[in-house]
């Protein structure tokens, strides 16, 4: 009988969908593997980032639905926050920004794609500030817009302010004043036919088709420098192109300086940090949800020039064995500096289950520097006592 009383409480405890295990505080990042949130239920923030304030970590991401049968698998309610004081066990706060659901006209109508949201704090407004790649309901990738929230607490409710292309009718620092004319789509398609595909792409094509309409914004993350600077760094140019937009005072808006980073270098998925006074940018290649080599771009200057120095992944995630040459299975999406520990960052990165996102795995590795060089190890298990080493 005792024993049936025991099953009897396991089968409660399984019932609400709740392990025995989830129960237990984490106190190691066990990358690939399944990462329960105090609810018990596999943390649903995708694309995400961190930010650190008052003593806890919130994490940011997209709230991916579970799949209907013949329903969008991108369906989402919204950006979901949890929160931490370890990192390592993480509270569902919800989600924080929802989709509209009585108004098929809003921008964020439910069947809109919200991905990759960000969120960074501005110490003049005192505002939490959240710009997410938005792609409109029914139009695929599109769109390619950026998406603006605020909320005066950390998990939210953030409101949705607007959504736009950035940097409509201007053009880029460096842009060559003899380019700086703009095309129509059809003028494009031609100025890129076969050859002149390549130098077309690096020399604007793309960006002078756009410039009147404001430059497409897909994968994105958000930087804030050490003196207070916001920058928006989002792919565009049909991905061939990262661009960096300046964000105003408040980061609410775009102060019409902005550069393209490798053009034609087809990167997305941008993470920065800056070490030793250079600008680090992990990025991938553009294969959909499919897996590719990481690179990192460096530069001395946010405004560049940004060189490609290669993959700074090593080793090979035995769960799939994959290893640098597909990034362990995953594609980043932030970099961030462990609280207290200058010199301590960590890599996150989305291991993509494109027929079930919602499942899709998380995978945080520590970043380490052999000089300038930016190396990320894969490791089983690890905690935090690896930054003391
Ligand atoms: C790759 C991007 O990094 C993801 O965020 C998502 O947009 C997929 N492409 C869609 O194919």
């Amino acid at each position: 009988m005792r024993g049936c009383g025991l099953l009897m409480i396991g089968c409660i405890v399984a019932g609400l969908g709740l392990s025995a295990e989830a129960q237990e505080p984490r106190r190691a990042f066990t990358p690939g593997q399944v990462w329960a949130a105090t609810d018990g239920e596999h943390i649903n923030a995708h694309g995400g980032g961190i930010i650190y304030r008052d003593g806890t970590y919130y994490w940011y991401g997209e709230n991916r639905a579970a799949r209907t049968p013949g329903g969008p698998r991108v369906a989402s309610p919204g950006v979901q926050c949890y929160s931490s004081t370890d990192l390592f066990n993480w509270k569902n706060e919800g989600v924080v920004m929802k989709v509209i659901e009585d108004n098929p006209n809003h921008d964020i109508t439910r069947g809109c794609n919200i991905e990759r949201p960000k969120v960074v704090f501005n110490q003049k407004t005192k505002k939490y500030v959240m710009w997410f790649h938005l792609e409109l309901r029914g139009q695929g990738y599109s769109a390619a817009r950026s998406g603006l929230a605020t909320a005066d607490s950390p998990t939210g409710p953030f409101t949705f302010v607007r959504s736009l292309r950035p940097n409509a009718g201007i053009w880029s620092i460096e842009f060559p004043e003899s380019s700086r004319t703009p095309v129509t789509a059809a003028e494009a398609k031609e100025l890129l036919q076969g050859q002149n595909f390549r130098p077309g792409l690096a020399a604007g094509v793309y960006a002078r088709r756009d410039f009147a309409g404001g430059q497409m914004a897909r994968d994105m993350t958000l930087y804030v420098d050490d003196d207070g600077k916001g920058y928006l760094v989002a792919s565009a140019e049909e991905n061939y192109t990262l661009n960096i937009h300046e964000l105003t005072d408040d980061y609410l808006d775009f102060t019409g300086k902005w550069t393209r980073v490798a053009p034609g270098g087809h990167n997305e998925a941008p993470a920065i940090l800056k070490h030793n006074g250079k600008y680090h940018m992990l990025a991938s290649g553009c294969t959909g949800w499919a897996p590719n080599p990481a690179r990192v771009l460096q530069a001395d200057s946010i405004w560049g020039p940004w060189k490609n120095v290669g993959n700074p992944c090593a080793g090979t995630n035995p769960q799939n064995n994959l290893g640098p040459e597909k990034t362990f299975g995953g594609q980043s999406t932030c970099i961030f500096q462990v609280a207290g520990k200058p010199g301590a960052y960590i890599a996150m990165f989305d291991e993509w289950r494109p027929r079930d996102l919602r499942n899709s795995g998380h995978i945080w590795l520590p970043v380490k520097f052999d000089g300038d060089r930016m190396v990320i190890d894969w490791t089983d298990k690890w905690d935090l006592s690896v930054f003391d080493k």
